[in-house]
C-alpha cells in the first residue's frame, strides 16, 4: 500500500504546481496589450531611407517627458543621444520600438508612420541593447540565439564579438550552461556582454544601444567598443552613453535635456559651439 499511496501524494503535489504555473501563464497571456496593430497594417521587409520624427511629443502619464522632438536619422548614420538622467533618452528608444505610442507628432520610417506597420516587421528591423537587460532561465546559446534559427556557430561567433566567449567559456557547460532567472549567475559585465552578443546575432539593418557598456571595466568597454565599431560599420546605430568620450565618433550628437533637444551636432561642432556639450565633456574630464 504505501508505494501507492505515495505515488499518489506526489501525483497531488505535482498537479497543484501545475495548477499555480497554469494561473500564471495564463495572467500573461491574458494581459492586454495596449499597442495594436492596425486593421490594415503593413508588411516590410528591411530598411531603405531614414527614420524621421516630426514633432514627437511623448508622456507615459501627465509629466511631458518628450517635447517637440524633430530629427532625422538617416540610413548608415551613428547617431548619438546623450543628457542628464531623466532627460527623456531611454523613452526616445522605446518610441522607435514602439513599446508606447507618441503622445503628439509622427515616426515614420522610409515614409511610413510606424504605427502602421506591422508590429513584428519594426522590431524584426531593429537589434536593442536595452539598458536593463532582459536574460531568461535557459542556456547561455538559447539566450543569445533569442529562438531565432539556432545557429550553434554564429551563436559563437557573436559572443566572440562581442568578448562574451572568453567567460562562457569558463562556465560548467559552456554554451549550455543555464544563466538562471534574468542571467543572475552572471555579473552585470557579463549579462550586459550577452545582450550584446544577442544583438550581434540579430543582425538587423538598425541597432540600438542604450548604455550598453555601463557595466563594463575600461579595459573591457575599449574591447567591446571596438568589436561594436566593426558590427557599426554598415549599420544605421543610435547609441546611448554617459560616457562620452565613446560617442564621439558619432555622426550627431543629439543633446537632450528635460525632453528637448537643445543642442545637436558632431562633436567637433559642439565643441565649437561651447554650450552644454562642451559643459559636459569638460566635467567628464576633471
Ligand atoms: N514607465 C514609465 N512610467 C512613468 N514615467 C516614466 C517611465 N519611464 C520613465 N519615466 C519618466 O520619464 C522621464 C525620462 O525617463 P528616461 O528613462 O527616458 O530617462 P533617461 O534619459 O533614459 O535617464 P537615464 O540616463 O537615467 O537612463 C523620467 O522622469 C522618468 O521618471
Ligand atoms: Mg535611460
Amino acid at each position: 500500500m504505501i508505494q501507492p499511496a505515495k505515488a499518489f501524494s506526489n501525483a497531488f503535489y505535482f498537479i497543484q504546481k501545475g495548477m499555480a504555473s497554469l494561473r500564471r501563464i495564463e495572467e500573461v497571456l491574458m494581459e492586454e496589450n495596449k499597442i495594436n496593430d492596425v486593421s490594415d497594417a503593413i508588411a516590410i521587409s528591411g530598411f531603405a531611407d531614414k527614420i524621421e520624427l516630426r514633432n514627437v511629443s511623448f508622456a507615459y502619464e501627465d509629466a511631458t517627458v518628450l517635447k517637440n522632438i524633430n530629427l532625422e536619422i538617416p540610413k548608415g548614420k551613428k547617431i548619438a543621444i546623450v543628457g542628464g538622467s531623466g532627460s527623456g533618452k531611454s523613452t526616445f528608444i522605446q518610441l522607435l520600438m514602439r513599446f508606447f505610442d507618441v503622445t503628439d507628432g509622427e515616426i515614420l520610417l522610409d515614409g511610413k508612420n510606424i504605427k502602421t506597420i506591422h508590429q513584428q516587421d519594426l522590431r524584426s528591423l531593429i537589434a536593442l541593447v536595452a539598458q536593463q537587460t532582459v536574460l531568461f532561465n535557459d542556456s547561455v546559446a538559447s539566450n543569445i540565439s533569442f529562438g531565432k534559427d539556432d545557429n550553434p556557430q554564429a551563436v559563437q561567433q557573436a559572443a566572440v564579438l562581442a568578448h562574451a566567449d572568453e567567460f562562457i567559456l569558463k562556465m560548467p557547460l559552456q554554451y549550455e550552461t543555464n544563466i538562471g532567472d534574468n542571467g543572475v549567475k552572471l555579473s552585470g559585465g557579463e549579462q550586459q556582454r550577452l545582450s550584446i552578443a544577442r544583438a550581434i546575432y540579430k543582425n538587423a539593418p538598425i541597432l540600438i544601444l542604450d548604455e550598453a557598456t555601463s557595466h563594463l571595466d575600461s579595459n573591457s568597454e575599449k574591447l567591446v567598443q571596438d568589436a561594436l565599431q566593426n558590427l557599426l560599420k554598415d549599420k544605421t546605430a543610435i547609441i546611448i552613453a554617459h560616457r562620452l568620450s565613446t560617442v564621439q565618433f558619432a555622426d550627431e550628437i543629439v543633446v537632450l535635456r528635460e525632453g528637448s533637444i537643445i543642442e545637436k551636432g558632431s562633436h567637433k561642432q559642439l565643441m565649437q559651439l561651447n554650450g552644454e556639450y562642451k559643459k559636459l565633456v569638460d566635467l567628464q574630464q576633471l
